[in-house]
């Protein structure tokens, strides 16, 4: 049995993701439209086949080849639907640039997302971990999303509670989650708008740039600068952002290792916790500008690991658990990956 869509088969997924890594799909299908996602998922002759929902490709690690077929989701279109409780509601499709759709609301005169401005990927993609920059996560301006739910082949609603939003994380990443294509995401966004610079660094900036009462426009482009001064354009070097996320310890733990490490950088979390910086236990372990094979340490970030040009999926772990295997011995801290492994 053979299908009618136009699937590409053996396809290169280098230009896909944002680590540059040299994998093939076995198939490859851009999903344009629920109409399309429909078709593919109730295709006989596709049953069976696994399948790997790819936005931008900015938050994964391909690790080999790929044996399933990639869905590469492209439904756009963004509009104003309403208002509530003080909140302008904007539904944006999956496939949107994420820094695309946060342009486009600020054209529109609405601030909330500025803070999160120049990450990469999709608009699907950016509740799977609730993604977050200069003191803004998407759960903060978040007000529902549809999901086309596989199991039940049918589109529904979720709102937060279900989502379940967490640090680079939500219920997307979990066995709960396994099945739920997003389709497109709902923001509400503050009508009585008010900067957000509780991140120290960009408070820092804004106070430099003299401006006393900045724009929700003036923000992003400030935010946009700090950006490109301190990570790797992905265009230019192969990155997955933050390779680790920011481990989070209990007060003691942090203590104990203050006691040991007085430079330690550490920010207290409203539940009492501490959330020490990946980056700065990494830098102080040496791992800044160091290469293992093709796969290197940024030399501005040590948060971010590198391709400096042709890196495997097994070079790129083989570095990453070298890196967690140091900051392990050091400093009795576990450091879990942030991006996906397929
Ligand atoms: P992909 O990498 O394509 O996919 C990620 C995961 O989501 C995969 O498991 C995929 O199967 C799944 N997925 C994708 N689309 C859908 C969908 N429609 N429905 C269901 N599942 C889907 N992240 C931050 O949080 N903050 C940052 O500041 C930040 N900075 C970054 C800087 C750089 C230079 C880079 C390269 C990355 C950065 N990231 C950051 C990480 C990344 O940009 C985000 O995680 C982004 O949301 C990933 O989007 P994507 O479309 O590229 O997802
Ligand atoms: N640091 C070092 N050496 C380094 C890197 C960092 O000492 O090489 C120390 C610095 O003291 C700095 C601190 O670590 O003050 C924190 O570094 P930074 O401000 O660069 O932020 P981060 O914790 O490394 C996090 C997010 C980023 C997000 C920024 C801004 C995680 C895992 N990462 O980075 O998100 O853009 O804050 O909010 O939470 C991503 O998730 O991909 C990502 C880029």
């Amino acid at each position: 049995m053979q299908t009618d869509l136009p699937l590409q088969h053996d396809f290169s997924l280098r230009q896909l993701n944002t680590f540059g890594i040299d994998a093939r799909a076995r198939a490859y299908l851009r999903i344009d439209s629920v109409a399309r996602l429909e078709a593919v998922l109730a295709d006989a002759a596709l049953a069976g086949m696994p399948r790997l929902l790819l936005g931008g490709g900015s938050n994964i690690v391909l690790t080999g080849d790929v044996d399933a077929l990639v869905l590469h989701m492209a439904i756009l279109g963004k509009e104003v639907i309403g208002s509530e409780d003080g909140c302008t509601l904007v539904r944006c499709g999956a496939g949107e640039s994420w820094h695309g759709f946060v342009q486009y609301t600020l054209a529109q005169g609405l601030g909330g997302l500025e803070n999160m401005s120049l990450i990469p990927g999709t608009v699907g993609a950016s509740p799977i971990q609730n993604i977050g920059a200069y003191g803004t996560e998407l759960k903060d301006v978040f007000h529902s999303l549809t999901v086309y739910d596989t199991a039940r082949g049918a589109l529904r609603t979720m709102g937060a509670a279900e989502c379940r939003f967490a640090y680079r994380d939500s219920v997307f990443k979990h066995a709960a989650g396994a099945g739920l294509v997003i389709v497109d995401v709902t923001f509400a966004l503050p009508q009585a708008w008010q900067p957000n610079l509780r991140y120290g660094e960009l408070a820092q900036a804004v106070a430099e740039s003299g401006l006393a009462s900045p724009t929700a426009q003036q923000v992003s482009d400030i935010v946009v600068a700090i950006r490109q001064r301190k990570l790797p354009d992905p265009a230019v070097i192969g990155n997955a952002g933050s390779f680790f996320k920011n481990p989070v310890v209990t007060a003691a733990q942090c203590a104990a290792l203050l006691a040991a490490f007085p430079a330690l950088v550490h920010h207290a979390q409203p539940d009492g916790s501490e959330k020490l910086a990946a980056g700065w236990l990494i830098d102080q372990c040496g791992w800044k500008g160091r290469t293992m094979g093709a796969a290197g340490v940024y030399p501005r970030q040590a948060l971010v690991l590198v391709n400096n040009g042709g890196a495997t999926g097994a070079e790129v772990v083989a570095l990453a658990r070298a890196i967690q295997a140091d900051v392990w011995e050091r400093y009795g801290v576990r450091l879990e990956t942030e991006p996906v492994f397929i």
